[in-house]
């Protein structure tokens, strides 16, 4: 705290502290400007980012494409309201169809925790229609993380998260990945939908193994259980796939979308194959700012920048790069215990509880990173990234683990 007291950042940090409800822990810096894989502070101090707005900004921050497109349509028309198509909007739901292959139907939500809710609705909605009032039950994954309104947390099996808001949603029943007899047990007639993240983000960088996801998939066909995959942060190229289910050679009923579809403007959005979506109907569900024409112009622009630029490959490459590093480095100092992830999502767990401590540390010395526990640091980059941003972390981390 005190290397804030002398500068910029402090006036916004004490006003902050002052008129906003303190629900996060906020680190003692105030970003000013961004562009791509950098940030500054109030005092014009660049930072390399390794966390990219926890995942929003694959494309990096301020990409000019995606600006140009918002500028170009908040010019014209920014919500014309969801009871008349606006152009942007048909646009990319026509394009989530295409890049997702089995999508036919989209539905656009304003941020993740909504989509989750949809999907929700969505799975409880069909089940219902096709077969009876039983079949609402949801089972979700200990670790996970859906998001922070009721129904999301409701299916977010953590515990410091739900218990003060009890009673949550009834009808959700947890798991554990990795473990097809754990999903067996909790399945009854009462159960409509699985919902999963292919790799557990804020519950410490999990990896779904892929004969689980075959599995999972198969069980779920066995039994007509939805599955829901919950891509919020493994979505757009992050785990070097446009979409983490393309890893597993299996594809869901349901795909929930955020963060970074709408390039840091907020977005959120279900994507379902026909059977399932012709049970939405009009009145079934709605929100009057999603898929607003600003967002979705936003959303276009950062699948066409994805494509173009082959981001996908980028973030294979450069995390396969970035953990061949990490395990280096691992080999070297005694307090990592473990390196984990996929693409350019990647956790580094410690024998101790000193993430905070790095995080920190890294934060004084112009670097972004972020931890989701206390010993488990989260390396979520923008994939424009370079391997000279890396090689710049990778000697930080070396020079500094020592001391922990
Ligand atoms: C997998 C997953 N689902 C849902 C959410 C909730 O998204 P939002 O914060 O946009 O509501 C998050 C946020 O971190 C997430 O990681």
């Amino acid at each position: 705290m005190s290397a804030i007291a002398e500068d910029k950042n402090n006036e916004i940090f004490i006003t902050g502290s002052k008129y906003l409800m303190p629900t996060y822990s906020r680190l003692p810096v105030v970003f000013t400007k961004a562009k791509m894989q950098y940030l500054w502070d109030a005092n014009g101090r660049k930072y390399t980012d390794f966390i990219a707005g926890y995942g929003c900004l694959n494309v990096g921050h301020s990409n000019r494409e995606v600006i140009c497109a918002i500028k170009k349509q908040v010019e014209n028309i920014i919500q014309p309201s969801n009871v008349y198509y606006n152009v942007p909007q048909v646009r990319l739901a026509e394009k989530l169809c295409e890049i997702t292959g089995f999508g036919s139907k989209v539905f656009f939500a304003n941020s993740g925790t909504e989509a989750v809710e949809g999907a929700v609705k969505l799975a409880r909605k069909y089940s219902k229609e096709k077969f009876g009032n039983n079949r609402y039950k949801i089972i979700s994954f200990n670790k996970s993380f859906h998001g922070r309104t009721m129904g999301a947390l409701s299916a977010t099996a953590q515990e410091e998260k739900q218990r003060v808001y009890q009673p949550l949603l009834d009808g959700f029943d947890y798991a554990d990945i990795n473990d097809i007899k754990s999903v067996k047990d909790k399945i009854d007639n009462n159960t409509c939908a699985v919902i999963i993240e292919p790799i557990q983000g804020e519950g410490g960088i999990n990896v779904s193994d892929i004969e689980f996801m075959k599995n999972l998939k198969s069980l779920c066909l066995e039994n007509k259980i939805l599955l829901i995959f919950d891509e919020v942060q493994t979505g757009f190229a992050r785990t070097g796939k446009m979409f983490a289910f393309k890893n597993y050679g299996i594809v869901p009923d349901i795909l929930v979308l955020a963060k970074s579809l709408g390039g840091g403007m907020p977005l959120g959005a279900i994507v379902s194959n026909d059977e399932v979506s012709s049970v939405f109907t009009p009145g079934s569900h709605g929100s009057t700012f999603g898929g607003n024409a600003a967002s979705c112009a936003a959303g276009i622009a950062v699948i066409d920048y994805l494509i173009k630029n082959r981001l996908a490959d980028r973030a294979f490459n450069l995390g396969k790069y970035f953990v061949s590093k990490l395990a280096r480095l691992k080999i070297q100092n005694s307090i990592i215990k473990d390196i984990r992830g996929m693409g350019l999502m990647i956790g580094m767990e410690l024998y101790e509880p000193v993430a905070a401590e790095i995080v920190n540390a890294a934060l004084s010395d112009k670097f972004v990173i972020n931890r989701v526990s206390p010993s488990i640091l989260r390396f979520l980059p923008t994939l424009v990234i370079s391997k000279r941003n890396i090689d710049s972390l990778i000697k930080w981390l070396a020079a500094n683990l020592k001391k922990y």
